[in-house]
């Protein structure tokens, strides 16, 4: 396949490229950042700038790219959609509007997009089922919500093959933006670089999705022939406190200098526990990375990484 990639210099589309590659896919990466070094001279990859509010821009990319499936990851997540509601608007719905028009217009077969259980809000029986009530208390669920509706339509009207995957917590090295990533991501990034480790959120519940396995469930959706029962999915990791995850992580290196220091109020508008046995039962969902895997996972590559530099 050819596979656009939005958002593919961001922390999940930089794994999802070498995902792409390694299965034989020739990747086409799209980012509103100039070309990163990382990503020149590489066999099978095509980089193109381009910002998706700007709508003209975007079927010209399709076009040039001769994509037949998207991968959409741009966004903005949480923290700027709160700062900055009508740009959290701009780039998530009507960037994804100009995205699937340019797809109906090409020859794209299929769009995957990355969404969130920030669509769901809190109060609902856990594990949160796919159809709970939709609620979002903050922009950022709003506008992946208003997304998800709009997935909806284009695969009704006009009959473009769509598909949306809620990512829970996704952690994996290079995870900078993001509240989550305080909760789980930069803790590992500590105990890799022998630093000292304060969780000041421990009691913080939420489900891990290691990157590798988010990066799974994107080329299930993307390689997928026909359409999916459902339009959107949960596709989780395990559930944990931070300070669970962290008394694993000192099981796995007892070296660890981690510190538990409750002096954070834990303001999280979301859900802790999801229910991703449709997923499972419809596309053939399963994670590949249980949390103590993960862990091991992402510390030893920022290890390799520092080696390497
Ligand atoms: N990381 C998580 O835990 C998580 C959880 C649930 C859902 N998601 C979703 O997964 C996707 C990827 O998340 P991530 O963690 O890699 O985020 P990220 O912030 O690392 O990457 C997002 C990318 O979108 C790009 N982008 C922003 N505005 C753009 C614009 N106007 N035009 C073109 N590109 C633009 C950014 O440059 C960035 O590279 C997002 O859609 C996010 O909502 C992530």
């Amino acid at each position: 396949m050819r596979v656009l990639v939005t958002g593919a210099t961001g922390f999940i589309g930089s794994y999802l490229i070498g995902g792409l590659l390694d299965r034989g896919h020739h990747v086409v990466a799209t980012d509103i950042v100039p070309t990163p070094e990382a990503l020149k001279g590489i066999d099978r990859l095509t980089y193109m700038r381009a910002d998706l509010t700007q709508a003209e821009g975007v079927e010209g990319l399709l076009d040039e790219s001769r994509a037949n499936c998207v991968i959409h990851l741009a966004a903005l997540l949480a923290e700027f959609c709160e700062a900055v509601p009508a740009r959290g608007y701009r780039v998530n719905v009507m960037g994804t509007l100009s995205l699937l028009d340019a797809c109906v217009a090409g020859e794209v077969d299929r769009l995957v997009m990355a969404s969130t259980p920030a669509v769901f809000g809190r109060g609902l029986d856990e594990p949160v089922a796919d159809d709970a009530n939709k609620v979002p208390e903050t922009v950022y669920g709003q506008t992946k919500l208003a997304c998800e509706h709009i997935l909806d339509w284009y695969r009704h009207k006009k009959a473009l093959r769509v598909s949306a995957v809620h990512f829970p917590w996704v952690y994996g090295p290079g995870r900078v933006n993001g509240l989550t990533a305080e909760y789980s991501s930069k803790l590992l990034d500590a105990i890799a670089l022998g630093r000292e480790v304060i969780v000041e959120t421990p009691d913080a519940v939420g489900d891990w999705l290691y990157v590798k396995d988010a990066v799974k469930a994107l080329v299930l959706l993307a390689e997928r022939k026909g359409d999916t029962p459902q339009v959107t999915y949960n596709t989780m990791g395990e559930v944990h406190s931070v300070a669970g995850a962290m008394a694993i992580a000192q099981e796995v290196y007892p070296e660890a200098r981690i510190t538990i220091r409750r002096n954070k109020a834990f303001h999280y508008p979301y859900a802790a526990s999801f229910d991703d046995s449709r997923a499972r039962a419809e596309i053939g969902w399963s994670p590949d990375y249980p949390v103590r895997r993960g862990i091991k996972d992402h510390v030893e590559t920022i290890r390799k990484r520092r080696e390497a530099a």
